[in-house]
């Protein structure tokens, strides 16, 4: 049936019709904010590249998730910019460094707010690599070492979730292992599955301090070329015992995030990592484009695409925005 029988635009004529065969909405039960502790009290560093995002001293970090807590965001994913950087990242792997004095403290003041974890070394390490170095190149398997026990350490804190961000081969089976050997088999992994060397993550590694000091992460995360391959890593992690596994970054990797809905049935995470924000703030500061309206394109596509979960910066002025409603 062609036109004149078929008209599309009958169903677009007002806004009730319109919201009716709505195919797609974000919801701030989708959302989940980064948030970037650091060491000292009273500390709240703006973030140059990446407007209305700080890096906070823990008793601000629990003012910040009071905040969001009470805008509807119920679930922060950690980073931590620790008092010292070790060769291993062993810095991060005790109980009492940065992330596991933010979690308690936290979960102390507000215990339903959802704590997920990043674990990686690269915020730990001198060089900024993601793991222990042979040789000028991050070694496999030492590096699982240090991600069990940086694990363990989240796990002991209470966190709600660990989020290994790493891309080591093999990290997801040996992280659960080691969670479900001292008593934590009930804590989540969101496994960073098919996680791209991606230009995108600038802003975040002036937020996290993290960038590499030599070379760059091509040895282990992926090459944005490559999409049969990210297949491969998300299967690999659900063998793996993964929970939900994760695609980033998201806006340049959508067809990934479709693939991955289709072929897997597993929870789905896409990361609105550093860069694609900064470009939205960017962009919008200059007047060339409505931040906002962009923001919640954004957003949408993602959820589209087939995510679940996004993990996004946008998190808390979508919540502002809101006004109370839960989804838009
Ligand atoms: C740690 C990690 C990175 C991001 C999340 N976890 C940086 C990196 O791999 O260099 C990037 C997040 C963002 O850009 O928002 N490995």
């Amino acid at each position: 049936m062609y036109f004149p029988a078929t008209r599309l635009r009958r169903l677009r004529s007002n806004p009730v019709i319109r919201a009716m065969v709505n195919e797609t909405t974000v919801s701030l039960d989708n959302l989940v904010m980064p948030l970037f502790a650091c060491p000292g009290k009273n500390v709240k560093n703006p973030i140059s590249s990446m407007p209305g995002n700080y890096q906070l001293s823990v008793d601000m970090l629990v003012e910040e998730c009071k905040e969001l807590y009470q805008l509807g965001i119920k679930s922060v994913l950690l980073f931590g910019i620790p008092e010292e950087k070790d060769e291993h990242g062993l810095t991060g792997t005790d109980e009492n460094s940065i992330i596991p004095r933010a979690i308690r403290a936290i979960k102390d003041a507000i215990p339903e707010m959802y704590v997920i974890a990043d674990v990686c070394n690269c915020e730990y390490t001198t060089h900024g690599h993601c793991g222990t170095i042979v040789n000028n190149d991050v070694d496999n398997d030492l590096t699982l070492e240090t991600l069990a026990t940086q694990s363990l350490a989240f796990a002991k804190a209470g966190v709600d979730m660990v989020a290994p961000s790493d891309m080591m081969d093999g990290r997801v089976a040996y992280i659960r292992e080691a969670l479900d050997d001292e008593g934590f088999s009930h804590i989540p992994i969101m496994a960073y599955s098919a996680k791209y060397a991606s230009a995108f993550y600038g802003p975040f590694r002036e937020a996290a301090e993290s960038a590499p000091q030599f070379g760059d992460r091509q040895t282990y995360q992926m090459n944005p070329a490559n999409s049969n391959e990210a297949m491969r890593e998300i299967e690999l992690d659900i063998e793996e015992g993964a929970d939900i596994i994760m695609v980033k970054p998201a806006l340049s990797y959508l067809d990934v995030i479709r693939r991955a809905k289709d072929e897997f049935n597993i929870t789905i995470a896409a990361y609105n990592v550093s860069g694609e924000f900064s470009m939205v703030k960017a962009a919008a500061e200059k007047g060339w484009i409505d931040g906002q309206r962009i923001t919640k394109e954004i957003l949408k596509s993602i959820r589209r695409a087939g995510a679940d979960i996004i993990i996004t910066y946008h998190a808390k002025e979508v919540a502002q925005w809101l006004k109370g409603e839960r989804y838009f």
